[in-house]
């Protein structure tokens, strides 16, 4: 059956909703996957940051333990040198009773071996500094510097991620703050209490958080695929419903038309049949009821009998068609000539019952 132009347009209108929806939702759902995503880095990002804060903070602790108790005394071995630069501190060096030599370790000491401990162990990275460093080594690299400008300008802590040795890492630096127990030995390089003495940067690989967080985007990425596929294929099913529906509609459209034309023609026949009726069954019945009396009568010589009764029979096979014709229910025809159809009113219902 060819599309009525009504139908193909709103099927079209629904075709291009479908589409504009679909687009809609992949944009939508991509949408929640990237902002998803990006809160999964931000969670990694996060995580690391945690654990170089603990890291600094266990530095912070340790290191304070060693200063409140004015630099502590370890043996002197291959690795645990003298410190030169605690040359000003009187008794650096000390002998027990025994005659072992012991050395003085000041904080800063302890936390570089305590960090090349960690490093070499537990690929820890930790690296004690000041923008005014005793020890030339101590020297911050470009990063550190300025993370320690932002914390002597009244930063508490600097965060970034950095790729190093072309890994990324998250890079940390909290201030080491000057208090008393540091005035023994910073005293004199003009250090008062609550300065930013220097810092200590830590830096922790960024991979095992990364890995986490790509496990979760993993696992959000399949469920939102899922919800994705689902909706397409309820938009899918909706639109084609739809499209059905419509067809329905447009056909039932059709039929509706159809009979309003065929009753449209009944009534055009009715209307002429009771023009018909009117026009021949008057003058036919003075026709009927003349050949009628006329052959009662006797027919005079001119018509003998035989001409009478075809004559009466024609003018009944004209009352009956006329009859017939305006009981006509249903539209049903019969070819006359090539070019034309006429009603078939010798079909019709109940034509029986008026012979
Ligand atoms: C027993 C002496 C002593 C005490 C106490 C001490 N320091 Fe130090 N500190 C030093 C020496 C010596 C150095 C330089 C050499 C080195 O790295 O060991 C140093 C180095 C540092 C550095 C590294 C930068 C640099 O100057 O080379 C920082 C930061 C630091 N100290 C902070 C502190 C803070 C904060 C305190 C108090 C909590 C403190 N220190 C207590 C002796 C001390």
């Amino acid at each position: 059956m060819p599309q009525p132009s009504g139908e193909r347009n709103r099927t079209g209108l629904i075709v291009g909703y479908a589409a504009i929806s679909a687009v809609a939702w992949t944009l939508a759902v991509g949408a929640a996957i990237a902002w998803n995503w990006h809160h999964e880095k931000e969670a990694a990002y996060a995580a690391a940051t945690v654990d170089a804060r603990a890291q600094f903070a266990k530095d912070v602790i340790y290191r304070r333990w060693n200063a409140d108790h004015g630099g502590v005394y370890v043996p002197i071995t291959a690795e645990t040198q003298p410190n030169p630069y605690l040359s000003m501190v009187d008794n650096r060096d000390i002998e027990t009773t025994a005659g072992q030599q012991l050395t003085l370790i000041n904080p800063a000491y302890m936390t570089r071996q305590v960090h090349e401990l960690g490093f070499i162990t537990e690929h820890l990275h930790g690296h004690i500094t000041s923008l005014n460093p005793i020890r030339p080594l101590n020297k911050p690299d470009d990063w550190e510097r300025r993370a320690l400008e932002t914390l002597e300008a009244g930063g508490t802590e600097v965060t970034s991620i950095e790729p190093i040795h072309n890994e990324l890492h998250l890079r940390f630096m909290g201030s080491l703050i000057t208090e008393e127990s540091c005035l023994k030995c910073h005293a004199q390089q003009g250090y008062q209490v609550g300065q930013v003495r220097g810092g200590i940067s830590v830096s922790v690989p960024l991979s095992p958080y990364l890995l986490i967080a790509q496990g979760n985007g993993l696992r959000m990425l399949i469920s939102y695929s899922v919800l994705w596929l689902l909706g397409l294929l309820g938009l899918f099913a909706g639109a084609l419903w739809m499209v059905q529906q419509i067809r329905r509609l447009s056909q039932a459209e059709h039929q509706l038309r159809e009979v309003a034309a065929r009753s449209a023609q009944l009534d055009t026949i009715r209307q002429t049949t009771a023009t018909l009726a009117h026009e021949i069954n008057n003058p036919l019945t003075g026709i009927i009821a003349n050949l009628q009396s006329a052959r009662e009568a006797g027919a005079p010589a001119v018509l003998n009998s035989e001409i009478l009764d075809e004559t009466l029979r024609a003018a009944y096979r004209i009352r009956d068609a006329v009859k017939k014709l305006g009981a006509v229910q249903d539209l049903a025809f019969r070819s006359y000539t090539e070019k034309t159809n006429i009603i078939d009113i010798h079909g019709q219902p109940g034509e029986r019952d008026m012979g």
